[in-house]
């Protein structure tokens, strides 16, 4: 049987008080913490930058699994590194040269993932396979959490046949909860991303309900 993680979305959180939403999140049960960068021209939605990043890393006691929804990649990676990524993760949709990309990731120390957006077959990350710990398929269209969920569950099963038993976690993010990731993990999903379902529209006051919604995803 397959271990399945859950990566909760900071996204979701109360962005004045991201220190205290990790805590919560991480004792609870959170495996990974996930971290959506957004930079309004890749996606329409701006979030944070590697200096955001920085703050929140003294905070991660886990894993800090960076999402970089944004275009170009090149420039930024160094950042991001020197931020504190333990995964880095670019879409193959973000430039033309994503070898270079990932290699460059890999160089700088961190753990290389590739993202899929909703359009974009799976035949897309095949040829990266060898050059990624994490292939990201994406179960909404990147920019905003809450969105209704779509079912990439065919994509997923080609990358997990393709993957085999090489070391390289499948992730999926947007609209999972307790309803959608069953059939997502039965497919071959072993990373789940969770924003809304975990955070109940950023509501810090029972931090007990995350640990609820993290064992019942
Ligand atoms: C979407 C982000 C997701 C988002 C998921 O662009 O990449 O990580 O936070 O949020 P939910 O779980 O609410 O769909
Ligand atoms: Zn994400």
């Amino acid at each position: 049987t397959r271990t399945v993680r859950i990566a909760p979305s900071i996204l979701s959180a109360d962005f004045a008080d991201f220190a205290r939403e990790i805590r919560a999140i991480e004792d609870q049960g959170a495996d990974w913490v996930h971290v959506d960068v957004m930079d309004g021209h890749f996606v329409p939605n701006i979030t944070f930058g590697p200096p955001a990043v920085k703050a929140f890393r003294p905070h991660v006691r886990t894993v800090m699994d960076v999402h970089l929804m944004i275009a170009p990649v090149d420039p930024y990676i160094d950042a991001f590194a020197e931020a504190g990524a333990d995964i880095l993760t670019a879409h193959v949709e973000a430039g033309p040269h994503i070898h270079r990309t990932l290699q460059a990731i890999r160089a700088a120390g961190m753990r290389p993932g590739v993202a899929l957006n909703p359009g974009t077959p799976a035949e897309a990350a095949l040829p990266l396979l060898d050059l990624v710990d994490l292939v990201l398929v994406m179960t909404v269209n990147p920019g905003f959490g809450g969105q209704a969920y779509l079912d990439m569950t065919g994509k997923v099963r080609t990358l997990r046949a393709a993957i085999g038993d090489r070391e390289i976690h499948l992730e999926v993010d947007g609209g999972i909860d307790p309803g959608t990731a069953p059939g997502i993990v039965t497919a071959g999903a072993d990373v789940l991303v969770a924003g809304s379902a975990v955070f109940r529209g950023g509501s810090v006051e029972a931090p007990e309900v995350y640990g609820r919604n993290i064992a019942a995803i």
